[in-house]
Formats: structure tokens, sequence, C-alpha cells
């Protein structure tokens, strides 16, 4: 094997959650290497270089240290894609893969146009040998499509592509990022696809011991991602599916997870019954998995993934109704007060969010409701609303909408209200004088507590009415 370039330069295309987060570890942990990371969206470039930390474009506890600490002296936020791209040795790629909206594979495969897009402007813009890294997480073969591009343009420019999905989780990303369990690198099995492998090993090597590296082929590396994301959300899923027979049981969700986590075959970790899972990946790569299936003629593989979808639709669903069903049948007129709107603690992001299609049920019903959430935008909330459930400007969706009202304070929102739904974990929530919530609510107060966070006892005894997840009414 002939020894590996050292890496200077990398560019990175996409500003968004995982490209931020990483590219700043990148440059953090690696101060002899100048990081670029570029965005199309001018807004986007702008907030990250805004000197004031607390405009950075995404919440993620401890990002603003890094940042802090990179930027302006390896770590740079440009628009000016095609510069990037030029000086960089190493271009990772993280731009967004949603599921495709039209066409074929509507609703179900991931929308690489976005991908295609960077291949394409890569391939223009370069003039010597580059090392392409796909950190988006995309369906498998999707490197093969890259080099297809990249390799067909003719000027004799050498691209090797490599797959590095990022595990990250949103809240913890930069414990995540600085503590990986693991990096994953896949690569060709040539000697070009080894040295490009070792390359970006030496990255990584200056924080992540070599062990804890694992290199792949191609394939195995892109599969991997979906796989990982897809038995997460499994068990997810399934800890929900319990969490409806210990509703009328009489069992308690918590202490079975307990229990079965106590198995170390098991394990404790996301065994977290809850109103149902979201985040821009577990939706989006199960049904890439099952298109993926589909696709290669594997139906029975196919159906067994996609009941981890129908099993969180119907959590979801689940909650709304009964939120509805104990306000006696109806929720018209009534003010619900909605905890959170995140789909996990500790971050501004809001794809796929349970919240919004609770909402969405109860605005069918007529609910008027009142939204605090720590960190989400009014302009995300109804931007979410509209995208999700109703045609932009119809006249349905703005009498629906004219029945969201956001507060910055959250009791403000809980004043008056006939129910509470805690949609998101935020710790704070935990804190709150809920005496003086209940004496400001309308009788019977009901408190219906998507996450298990709050003290059941204490909120009993103060006269709530609470519903809890798995839990059952008494
Ligand atoms: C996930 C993967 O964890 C990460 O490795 C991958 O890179 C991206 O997708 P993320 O979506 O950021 O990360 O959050 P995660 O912590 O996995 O939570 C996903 C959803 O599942 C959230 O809505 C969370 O509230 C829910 N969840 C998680 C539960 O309801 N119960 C649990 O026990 C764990
Ligand atoms: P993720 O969670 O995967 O990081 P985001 O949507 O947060 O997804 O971020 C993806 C980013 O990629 C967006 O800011 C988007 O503007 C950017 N992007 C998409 N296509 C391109 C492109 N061709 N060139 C540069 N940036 C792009």
């Amino acid at each position: 094997m002939t020894k590996a370039k050292q890496i200077t330069n990398i560019c990175c295309i996409g500003a968004g959650y995982v490209g931020g987060p990483t590219m700043a570890v990148i440059a953090q942990k690696c101060p002899y290497i100048k990081v670029t990371v570029v965005d199309v969206n001018e807004q986007r470039i702008a907030d990250w270089n805004d000197t004031d930390l607390n405009k950075l474009p995404i919440y993620e506890p401890g990002l603003a240290d890094v940042v802090a600490e990179a930027r302006g002296r390896n770590l740079f936020f440009s628009t000016d894609v095609d510069e990037a791209i030029n000086e960089a040795q190493m271009i990772f790629i993280s731009v967004n893969t949603p599921t495709k909206t039209y066409g074929v594979g509507k609703g179900m495969a991931a929308d690489l146009k976005y991908i295609e897009l960077c291949a394409r402007q890569i391939a223009k813009v370069s003039k010597d040998d580059k090392i392409i890294v796909e950190k988006s997480t995309l369906p498998v073969r999707t490197a093969e499509a890259l080099s297809t591009i990249l390799n067909s343009t003719g000027n004799g420019v050498n691209f090797d592509i490599l797959s590095s999905p990022e595990f990250l989780a949103e809240g913890t990303a930069i414990s995540d990022l600085h503590k990986p369990d693991r990096i994953l690198i896949g690569g060709e099995e040539t000697e070009k696809g080894q040295d490009a492998i070792e390359a970006l090993v030496a990255v990584y090597e200056n924080w992540v011991p070599r062990e804890n590296i694992i290199t792949t082929r191609v394939w195995s590396s892109e599969l991997s991602k979906l796989t990982a994301n897809a038995f997460l959300a499994q068990r997810v899923s399934s800890i929900n599916a319990i969490s409806a027979l210990c509703e009328k049981t009489g069992a308690d969700v918590d202490e079975i997870s307990r229990a079965i986590g106590a198995d170390s075959r098991i394990g404790a970790k996301f065994l977290k019954a809850s109103v149902g899972f979201g985040g821009s990946c577990f939706q989006k790569d199960i049904l890439n998995l099952v298109y993926l299936c589909r696709q290669f003629n594997l139906p029975e593989v196919a159906d067994y993934w996609e009941q981890v979808i129908k099993m969180n639709d119907y959590q979801k669903h689940r909650f709304a109704k009964n939120i509805i069903d104990s306000l006696f049948n109806t929720v018209s007129g009534k003010k619900i007060a909605f905890l959170g709107w995140a789909f996990k603690k500790d971050t501004n992001d809001t794809r796929e969010s349970a919240a919004i299609y609770v909402a969405d049920e109860l605005l069918q019903d007529r609910a008027e409701i009142h939204i605090y959430d720590p960190k989400v935008t009014e302009e995300q909330i109804f931007s979410d609303l509209k995208s999700v459930c109703h045609p932009e400007g119809s006249e349905a969706t703005k009498d629906l909408l004219k029945n969201v009202i956001i507060h910055t304070d959250p009791y403000s929102a809980m004043q008056s209200a006939h129910a509470i739904a805690i949609l998101t974990e935020w710790d704070e929530f935990k804190t709150y004088n809920w005496q003086k919530v209940y004496e400001e609510m309308l009788k019977p107060a009901f408190v219906f507590d998507g996450r298990n966070i709050v003290d059941k006892k204490q909120l009993t005894e103060i006269g709530f009415e609470v519903y809890n997840i798995g839990k059952g009414l008494n």
C-alpha cells in the first residue's frame, strides 16, 4: 500500500444538523486541517458566521464553545461552493436526502437530487484528485452512482468515494462526536480505495482510538446506517407496542423497560415508551429500506420493517385519540396546551416530530392549541403545520391554523387550559410550579404526559387527572 496522503484541506457541502457540528469538531480536533463548510442557503451561512453565538442556526448543547474555539482559526463557513471544492483534498457531502415527494418511489425512496447536484458540481469544478466522503444517509449503492457521475467527466481527475455515515444523535451531537462508539468508513477494496480509507482514518485518529474505527466495503457501510436506525426505531416501536398492552392490563411500561433492560443481551437504551419517535432519520431511513427491499423483490422483508413505522403512526394516533376520548369525546373549542414541539429534548429540530401529527388530529377536531417550546420558533411551528398537514394557502388550512397560538411563557400557554399535553421531554417541564398551573386551569384538569416525565403521584395529589404512556389512568 502506498502511503496515504495527509489531508490538510477539507470542504463539507451542507451546513445542516450533520455537516455543521461534525465539521466543527473535526476542525477543533485537527487544528492543522483547514475546514470549510459551504451551503447554498445564504442565511444559514450568515447565521453560522454570526458573532453572537446564540444565533447559530442549530441549537445543540456544547456546539457554541466548539465553534468559538475553531471558527476563524481553521473552521470557515462560506457560500462560495466552487472555491471550497477546488481547494479541498477531501470533500464531505452532508446535504439533505429527504423522502421523495413525487414520481417513482414517492413517499418511500430517498430523493437524491441534492446529492446528484453536488456530484455534478464537484465534477465540473475539480482540477485535481479528490476523496469524496458520503456523510448523508443514502440508499445502498449511492456511492456507485456518485462514482459514475464523477468519473465520467473525462478531464483526467480521479475521485475515490468513501461512505462514512454519521451516527450522532441530535441533542447529544457534540458528546457523540467527541466520543463516538465507532467511526465507520467504507471504501473500495482496491489499493487506491484503501489509501483513501487510510487518509480518512488518519483524520479521525486525532481523537478516536484506531480500534474504534471500523473499515468495511462501501455497500456494507451504506447499509449499516439504515440498519442501525431501523434497529433503534424498532426498539422504540416494540416498547410502544407493549405500552398499549400495559394500559389495558395495568402493568407499568417503565417497570417493564427496567426489567428487560437489565438483561445484558437486551440492554437498557432505547426502551423509553413515548408518544412516538420523530427526527429526520428513523422514518426516512426505514422507508428507504422498505423501498430497497421491494425493489429487490423481498416483500416479506419490506413488510417486516414497514410495521415499525405503522406502530409509530398508531402510537401518535392513540395519544391524540386518548385526549379526545378523555375530554368527553370532543376537543372542539377547548384549549389544549402543548409543552414541547421539538422531536426530542435539547434540539430545535422538529422534523417528523410527533407533536405535529398530534396537533393535526386535535385541530381536525377543532381544538384550540397553545404551544410552548423552549427552543422552537413560531415560524418553524407554522411551517411544520402547513407543510406536513395541509396544502399551503387552502381555506381549510387557514381556518385550522387560526386555532394555533404560540407562547414564549409556559404558564400563559397553560392558563385556563382544559388539558396539557407533554410532547417533548424538556427537563424544565419537571420543575414547573404545578400547584400554580392547576389553580389556573379549568377543572377537571388533565395532563397527558407523552414522555412519562412529570411526577404522576405529585400531580394526582394536587388534583390533576394524569394520563401516562403505558400506565393507564389510575
Ligand atoms: C438517530 C440515531 O440515534 C442516530 O444515530 C442517527 O445518526 C440519526 O438518527 P436522532 O434522530 O437525532 O438520532 O435522535 P434519537 O435519540 O435516535 O431519537 C429519535 C426519536 O426516538 C426521538 O423522537 C426520541 O424521542 C425517540 N425515542 C428514543 C423514544 O421515543 N424512546 C427511546 O427510548 C429513544
Ligand atoms: P441534515 O440533518 O442531513 O444535516 P439539513 O437539512 O439540516 O440536513 O442540512 C442540509 C443542508 O444542505 C441544507 O442547509 C441545504 O441548504 C444544504 N444543501 C443542499 N444541497 C446543496 C448543494 N447542492 N450545495 C450546497 N448546499 C446544499
